[in-house]
């Protein structure tokens, strides 16, 4: 769009002005940085130089000098306000239309649970992959980080075992609070092969400046392989059927049937109608809440029957993704 971003990226002849754009997302936002930046330097300008020229022109020429009475000009007046207003208007519905895409995940997405723990990023895949966790990752030959592949899209499912963290990929123009006991999620998708730097931006104590981890985004057949090294652990579903069995089966069963409590099949994306309330769809945060505290939101149809206690304390973050991942596998 207006091709500014272009004109910026050569007047600072490639230089660490931004980070490289990796994704579609990412070029929008350079060409809306652009016409900020553009449109202010013009109105500082116009501010400025009007401020000079006026000051010079219109000094005091003499002793008998005097001000001639001006009240106003309505046309002038009109117009300082109206093209600034129509300059903001732009300005939040370019932010809103990229805003939307960045939060619309497309059904096919690969989902990553993504965990910040004082002081490092750790990335849980389905498939039971672990990656990350432990160490600083500032050595990009370091097979640890999140992988994705080119050209597809990721929706991120993120929380934190400790304090508010922040996910911030300044190559890919994303950034979301990851947030303790609820979960959070970012979107992308990445078109350009490379490594990328994540940061968290929000303080949270003393290597805080040091809590990073990469992307790899790689071709489809390179992060199948990646994914499948050192790869022994329980798959997430398979995880969470585990916990399942050991937990939860004396009251639910794994279909749609009734038992003590409601069966589960099915539940994740179906609409809950509550006792009080409104309805909501159950998402990862509505079964993350129903399994920590189930007396939170009781659905409608329940009536006064037995009340599941609360699993507050009981399960582990990964446990708990995998249970939230078996009960999405369940139809
Ligand atoms: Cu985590 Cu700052």
């Amino acid at each position: 769009m207006l091709g500014l971003y272009n004109f910026i990226e050569v007047a600072s002849a490639k230089s660490t002005f931004m980070p490289v754009a990796g994704s579609a997302v990412a070029a929008q936002v350079n060409d809306l940085y652009g016409f900020l930046l553009v449109a202010s330097a013009i109105s500082c300008l116009l501010v400025i130089g009007g401020l000079i020229f006026f000051a010079v022109k219109y000094r005091r020429k003499g002793e008998d000098d005097k001000t001639p009475y001006i009240s106003h000009n309505s046309t002038l007046e009109f117009l300082w306000s109206f093209i600034p207003f129509v300059i903001f208007m732009i300005v939040f519905a370019w932010g809103w239309y990229i805003y939307h895409q960045m939060r619309t995940f497309p059904e096919d997405s690969l989902e990553v649970h993504v965990f910040g723990q004082k002081w490092a990023w750790e990335f849980q895949y389905k498939s039971g992959k672990k990656s990350g966790g432990t160490t600083f990752e500032t050595n990009s030959d370091s097979k640890e980080g999140l992988w994705v592949p080119v050209n597809t899209p990721v929706k991120l499912i993120m929380t934190s075992r400790d304090v508010l963290h922040s996910f911030y990929i300044p190559g890919l123009r994303i950034k979301q609070d990851v947030v303790p006991g609820r979960y959070t999620a970012m979107g992308f998708n990445a078109e350009k092969k490379g490594v990328y730097q994540v940061f968290c931006t929000e303080y949270c104590g003393n290597e805080h400046s040091n809590m990073m981890a990469k992307v790899h985004v790689v071709s489809q057949e390179e992060f199948e392989e990646w994914l499948k090294e050192n790869d022994d652990a329980l798959s997430l579903p398979e995880l969470g059927m585990k916990v399942f069995d050991r937990n939860c089966v004396a009251c639910h069963n794994a279909t749609n049937v009734r038992k003590l409590g409601p069966g589960l099949g099915g539940l994740y994306g179906s609409t809950r109608e509550f006792e009080s309330g409104p309805s909501m769809v159950a998402d990862e945060n509505y079964i993350r809440e129903s399994i920590l505290y189930p007396q939170k939101k009781i659905v409608k149809s329940y009536g006064s029957g037995i009340k599941m206690v609360p699993y507050q304390g009981v399960l582990s973050e990964r446990e708990l993704a995998g249970v939230i991942e078996y009960l999405k596998s369940l139809k």
